[in-house]
């Protein structure tokens, strides 16, 4: 059933484990056109939050309407196959003979491993996706044996080959050396310039990784949300550091932006 209006929409959102509060109070609204990146220290509920978002995971408490799907209405399953995940925290689940080329044709069925009968097509679409991001030679090896950035490669053509309508990015360039990072960074800004891209949402713990597409950021700090809103007035040096407790600067220079930790500041340090 759709719940018209909403693109995703998380209101009151509590989740629990092992009766540790580990999301509290999570509201959140992603309109159409928008898309957004989400930050927050190591542990502050980031991946648990998108994976909420994505149906892997069920809220204790709240409400979560994703790609105008209310949450207890509709068909997870149904669901994810309209998302691309592209997170690490697949590929504990690989099988580890898996081929590179399997695993990219398994996000077309949005269940690792078990195959809805791929055909030739599929395999065709595969290598197209993998040319584009450059991982195309490396789809007859198993994936266990591939090098990080070359298993990323494949998470993020594996993400988009069955052309989601929301992609889920959790740290893509983790692994990647600083030229393939920005190679990925292109791809990811291609795609959220076109009118027929999906909606993007991604986890990133270094500021110069959004890209001007990127309209909107979410912080979270400690389960919470520290802000929310157009990205300008979200990253700024005062709720950054905030979030980390730390002082930080950060500038937006050519519609990126930098950021460090004030070191001196930090430890008053007044040389
Ligand atoms: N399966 C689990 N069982 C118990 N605690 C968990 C589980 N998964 C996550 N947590 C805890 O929930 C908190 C949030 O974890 P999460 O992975 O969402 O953080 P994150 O913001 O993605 O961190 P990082 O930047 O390190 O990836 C952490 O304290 C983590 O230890
Ligand atoms: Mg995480």
């Amino acid at each position: 059933m759709q719940s018209r209006g909403k693109w995703i929409s998380l209101s009151g959102v509590k989740f629990v484990r092992n009766r540790r509060l580990i999301l509290d109070e999570v509201s959140w609204e992603i309109h159409q056109g928008e898309h957004w990146t989400v930050l927050g220290a190591n542990g502050s509920g980031k991946t648990t939050l998108l994976q909420l978002i994505a149906g892997y995971l069920w809220p204790t408490a709240g409400q979560i309407t994703v790609l105008g799907r209310r949450f207890g209405e509709t068909d997870l399953r149904e669901l994810r196959k309209e998302i691309g995940w592209i997170g690490s925290f697949l590929q504990a689940s690989v099988p580890p003979a898996q081929k590179a080329l399997d695993f990219v044709v398994s996000g077309k069925y949005a269940t690792l491993g078990i195959f809805a009968k791929p055909d030739a097509s599929d395999y065709t679409q595969a290598r197209e996706v993998a040319g584009r991001l450059r991982c195309a030679h490396i789809l007859d090896q198993p994936y266990a044996v591939l090098s990080q950035g070359e298993k990323q490669r494949l998470l993020i053509a594996r993400g988009l080959i069955h052309k989601p309508r929301l992609i889920i990015l959790d740290e893509p360039c983790s692994g990647l050396d600083l030229v393939s990072r920005e190679e990925l960074l292109f791809t990811l800004e291609t795609l959220g310039r076109s009118p027929k891209s999906p909606t993007m949402i991604l986890v990133t713990h270094h500021l110069e990784e959004i890209m001007p597409s990127f309209t909107h950021a979410l912080l979270l700090k400690a389960g919470r949300v520290a802000g929310a809103g157009e990205r300008d007035e979200v990253l700024t040096p005062e709720l950054l550091s905030h979030i980390f407790g730390v002082p930080i600067r950060a500038e937006n220079m050519d519609g990126r932006y930098w950021s460090k930790v004030d070191f001196r500041a930090w430890h008053n340090d007044p040389a």
